[in-house]
């Protein structure tokens, strides 16, 4: 194994820092309110946290003490636990890849709109001229037809790979000092966000609305969904991220708290964001207006809470700097840290050198993800997002779990999760309870509801007036092509064996 060359994390802060960098991002800004909005306040609240300790928190002790056993990205974590689960491990990678394309796209968005705020001082009290704001800049139109990328977009998306590069140029050793800056800033934009909000006169309203739960919702059976969805997009798990950022951990890690200390600092800034945007919201009347889908969301819904504010347009304007500025500090260190996650699964199998492959994953992502700054962009962000998280995420959750619970051995890997800690240990009940039955079942309930939505009885977010044949491409085929890629990998390996390649043997040694 290259245990000797492969980098590390400076300390334990480092990597718990970069964990919660990657777990916090734009899910937890702009969806995470959202659906506590939908879903009757506290009522989201208590099912989300309780979906995070039966579930979530497990999932992500699971990928991380993998990782860390084997130090190998996430294609061969799969491998060594079972040579047949392998493509589970090529799949998540291959599905993050698909994310990272879009995910860029919205973070030069979100870049661009930073500078474009501005314009906010101009608007004072029209809501109309603020929502328009994004699609004037953007000039994206929300049909799959549309040729041509504006320039402004287009600096802004060089712009974001540039600062996404330049954040992992030299993997954990660099990840390790920007995370310091994209974790704090955030949370004190957060916070001067908050106290602004919480400060106005209807805020009250807007965290009653947020924290007092709303026993009705509890028959919804969708408020289980989201919430649950939400608990595995928010903590970045199956993505190939935690396989990479465990696989920089030392033997001494302790893997059972680091995990928990994450997952509730992650839960932590979604309360908070929440906060800000209730108490926003309520401060401007326009509670009834919050959405769950993201991108309404911050491009416009938000936008016209900003004009509203105060009857200062400078005023409005910075808060608006602020809130983008917010978001893009939240979205660098996610969008950093998927792009790590392909590099080491990649560079691992194919003992490559990680700088290059890091490059060469960024330079063909910015490529692809140019499609998304054409004035088509949305439309084809829309059906791309919605398949890569409401159906290969999903699937890839079940595969995980099968491949963990049923092809290999929960008993293991609760050794190596709490292999190094002192008080707090992984129950063993309580992760076998939750790899083996209860996290696949959930997640094949998920799964299910959401091929029922899409293919039954298209509703939602999830605009159903979209051409065929761009779900078909960007739908169907993108996600078969996620999950035979292990079978691609198959094969450029057998290829690359026959040509003297030396495929490393990965084994699940036990400690003595
Ligand atoms: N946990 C991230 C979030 O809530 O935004 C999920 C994520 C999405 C991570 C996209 C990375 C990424 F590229």
């Amino acid at each position: 194994m290259v245990k000797s060359k492969r980098s590390s994390w400076a300390s334990r802060g480092t990597f718990i820092l970069a964990a919660i960098g990657s777990a916090v991002g734009l899910g937890n800004a702009w969806r995470f309110p959202g659906l506590a909005a939908k879903h009757g306040g506290g009522m989201f609240l208590a099912v989300y946290l309780a979906a995070l300790f039966a579930m979530g928190i497990p999932l992500l002790m699971m990928e991380l003490s993998i990782a860390r056993k084997f130090h190998r990205g996430a294609g061969d974590c799969f491998r060594g636990i079972n040579r047949k689960t392998e493509f589970v491990g090529w799949a998540a990678t291959a599905n993050a890849f698909v994310i990272v394309t879009y995910y860029a796209a919205v973070f030069g968005w979100v870049l661009l709109m930073t500078v474009y705020a501005v314009k906010f001082a101009g608007m004072t009290g029209d809501s109309e001229a603020a929502s328009k704001l994004f699609f004037e800049v953007t000039e994206t139109t929300g049909v799959i037809e549309g040729f041509g990328i504006p320039l402004p977009v287009l600096a802004a998306l060089i712009v974001g790979w540039i600062l996404i590069y330049w954040c992992i140029r030299n993997g954990a050793k660099s990840v390790g000092k920007v995370v310091k800056y994209t974790v704090f800033i955030p949370v004190l934009l957060l916070i001067v966000m908050a106290v602004k909000g919480c400060t106005m006169p209807g805020a009250a309203d807007g965290l009653k609305k947020l924290f007092v739960p709303d026993y009705n919702a509890l028959q919804d059976p969708s408020l289980w969904i989201d919430a649950i969805g939400q608990v595995f997009f928010s903590l970045s798990i199956m993505m190939a991220i935690m396989f990479a950022y465990g696989s920089y951990l030392n033997e001494k890690a302790n893997i059972a708290v680091d995990a928990v200390i994450i997952a509730v600092s992650d839960a932590a800034i979604s309360v908070l964001s929440g906060i800000v945007m209730f108490s926003t919201m309520g401060g401007v009347g326009m509670l009834d207006n919050m959405t769950d889908s993201g991108i309404e969301t911050a491009f416009i819904i938000y936008p016209q809470t900003i004009v509203n504010l105060t009857d200062s347009g400078v005023f409005n304007a910075v808060f608006g700097v602020i809130f983008y500025l917010m978001l893009v500090t939240l979205a660098i260190d996610s969008a950093f840290s998927i792009v790590e996650g392909i590099s080491a699964s990649v560079s691992d199998k194919f003992k490559l050198d990680p700088k290059k492959t890091t490059r060469g994953i960024c330079i063909i992502a910015s490529v692809i993800s140019l499609l998304y700054a054409t004035r088509a962009g949305l439309a084809w962000l829309d059906i791309v997002d919605n398949w890569t998280n409401q159906i290969n995420l999903i699937l890839i959750g079940v595969l995980e779990c099968i491949a963990v619970g049923w092809c290999f051995s929960t008993e293991k890997v609760v050794k190596q999760i709490n292999r190094n800690t002192v008080k707090f240990s992984m129950p063993l009940q309580w992760f076998d309870l939750s790899v083996k039955y209860f996290s696949p079942i959930a997640l094949s309930v998920l799964f299910v509801w959401n091929m029922y939505n899409l293919l039954v009885n298209k509703h939602g977010h999830y605009n159903a007036d979209y051409k065929f044949w761009a779900e078909i491409i960007a739908g169907w085929v993108v996600s078969a092509l996620v999950f035979v890629s292990g079978f691609f990998i198959r094969i450029i390996i057998n290829h690359k064996k026959k040509n003297g390649f030396v495929e490393d043997e990965i084994i699940w040694e036990e400690e003595q």
